[in-house]
């Protein structure tokens, strides 16, 4: 199946089965905000979950903070956001469709990485067994030139980003003749700038108003509080701070359902290390978290790192981990060595020290700062496209199963007793009281139980019990394997030490030290 249907049918699953729906839909929605349904809270949390207890229980010296979105308006002249988050933009003359400049040639780059994917597919076929792929991207002509076109591309793209050369991305646009896919021509004005935050006014008075910022990171949260965690937590160098929160970007080019979206969250850590020792706690980071990514067991080949040719003014190195989504590799976290711009310049502009004494070297610094920064609405969409399945069943039946690592499950277990009648449903509702506290279960009774299976598979529930006639009789129960469909008899006092193992968020915290 072409990967844009598989898109497609996972962003309709996830809206008929509860997890995602188009914010204000009655009201013909909103662009790029999005809400999340029963099933999604649910995964949404458990990811949030895995990722908290990963660096607060896991690293004593990673504590929490939750700080507000409203933060005091010259946050953002410190941290460079008023006078440089910004996007280029330009505009097509005849739709009057606005664009990012440097999405779309982005875009047209990865089509010569689709020219090039095409003539191996094709040449894969061909040959069978006796293909070899490294000799044939060396020696085609048609992959060598379109590589050779891509590459020079690359280069005159990073280039043009790292000087900041507005004017140049669009002379990129004109000659690489990209055209405005609503109007189909090439009629382009100037590129811009655009400033991403949204602003609102705080105070109740048009004179005593003044503008705030919906914060478009977390992260500034952690800097201006680093001294009050640093001093009321008696924390010392190294140590992180923590944070999940909402993160706001008037994004202009909104598409790919919750990947970019207008409204969303963060789970952020910033790392305060001592001056000079920042780029191995950054390799260190760097591990650290793609192992995190890697335990889901949703494949190891779908991870890659993307190591950042243009650094931000403030960075010294920083990387993107990228996950395979249907529409490509795309970035779900970043890794950022920060160095100590972001408190150098709190010291500056609020006139408070933001430095901290080292009792071992016996002088005081500005520490530096690593930065761990995943979009939980990114992780989520990974999740789900990692684990939607399409299955061909004996009889020529089909199934939809999400293949969710259990510990992400928004339902562990559902409890299905065979029929209504002869006191199954009341066995079935004794049995969920018990386990209900141990696990997230649900209950359901209504059509057959194949229904009522492909329901649980369809929101990616790993385990299903069967309560029926012999359960009464000996206290057994049969239980569903997801995955393999395979059911076999167990006692009702063994549900929760089969189950703890396999579900639960522990097991999967385990493996990470
Ligand atoms: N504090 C650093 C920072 O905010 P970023 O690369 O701009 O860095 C970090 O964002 C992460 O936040 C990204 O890797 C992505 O997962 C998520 N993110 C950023 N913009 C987003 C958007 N518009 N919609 C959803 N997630 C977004």
């Amino acid at each position: 199946m072409a990967q844009d249907d598989v898109f497609k049918k996972i962003v309709s699953h996830s809206k008929e089965y509860g997890f995602v729906f188009p914010s204000s839909e009655i009201y013909d929605g909103m662009g790029a905000v999005y809400d999340y349904g029963q099933n999604g809270v649910e995964l949404k949390n458990n990811i949030k979950k895995y990722w908290w207890d990963s660096m607060t229980l896991l690293n004593e010296n990673v504590v929490g903070l939750d700080s507000a979105i409203f933060m005091h308006p010259t946050i953002w002249k410190a941290s460079g956001h008023v006078d440089a988050f910004s996007d280029p933009l330009i505009d097509n003359k005849d739709s009057k469709k606005r664009y990012r400049a440097d999405v779309l040639i982005e875009e047209h780059l990865a089509k010569f990485e689709d020219k090039i994917k095409k003539e191996v597919d094709k040449a894969a076929k061909k040959f069978g067994e006796a293909f070899d792929e490294v000799q044939f991207k060396a020696t085609n002509t048609r992959v060598l030139d379109n590589e050779s076109k891509r590459q020079a591309l690359h280069e005159r793209f990073a280039k043009t980003l790292n000087e900041g050369d507005l004017s140049e991305l669009r002379q990129i646009i004109v000659d690489c003749e990209i055209v405005c896919p609503v109007s189909g021509t090439r009629n382009w004005t100037e590129v811009r700038q655009f400033n991403l935050m949204f602003a609102t006014e705080m105070g109740s008075t048009a004179e005593g108003a003044s503008k705030v910022y919906l914060r478009p990171e977390t992260a500034q949260g952690i800097f201006v509080n680093f001294l009050n965690v640093q001093k009321s937590g008696r924390m010392k160098i190294p140590f992180g701070i923590a944070q999940i929160g909402k993160a706001f970007r008037n994004e202009i080019v909104a598409r790919q359902f919750i990947f970019r979206m207008r409204e969303f969250e963060q789970m952020e850590m910033q790392f305060f290390v001592r001056p000079g020792e920042e780029l191995e706690w950054f390799a260190k980071w760097k591990e650290t978290r793609i192992k995190w990514h890697k335990l889901l067991g949703m494949g190891e080949e779908k991870y890659r790192f993307h190591d950042h040719e243009k650094l931000a003014h403030y960075a010294n190195a920083a990387t993107d981990i990228e996950y395979q989504m249907p529409f490509g590799f795309k970035e779900v976290e970043g890794i950022h060595s920060r160095t100590d711009f972001d408190l150098s310049s709190h010291e500056k502009f609020s006139g408070k020290k933001m430095q901290y004494f080292d009792p071992e070297l016996n002088k005081s610094y500005v520490p530096f700062v690593i930065e761990t920064s995943i979009g939980v609405d990114r992780m989520f969409l990974s999740v789900l496209s990692g684990s939607y399945c399409e299955e061909k069943l004996d009889g020529g039946d089909t199934r939809v199963v999400l293949k969710f690592p259990p510990a992400l499950a928004p339902v562990k277990l559902a409890i299905l007793p065979l029929i209504k009648k002869d006191g199954l449903a009341e066995k079935a509702k004794e049995i969920m009281n018990s386990l209900k506290f141990e696990f997230t279960c649900q209950y359901d009774e209504k059509d057959s139980i194949g229904k009522r299976y492909r329901r649980q598979d369809a929101i990616g529930t790993p385990y299903c019990i069967t309560i029926d006639h012999q359960t009464l009789e000996d206290q057994t129960v049969t239980i569903r394997n997801r995955d393999t469909m395979l059911q076999e008899r167990i006692a009702i006092d063994s549900i929760v030490s089969k189950l703890e193992i396999e579900v639960s968020m522990k097991t999967l915290l385990r493996k990470l030290i």
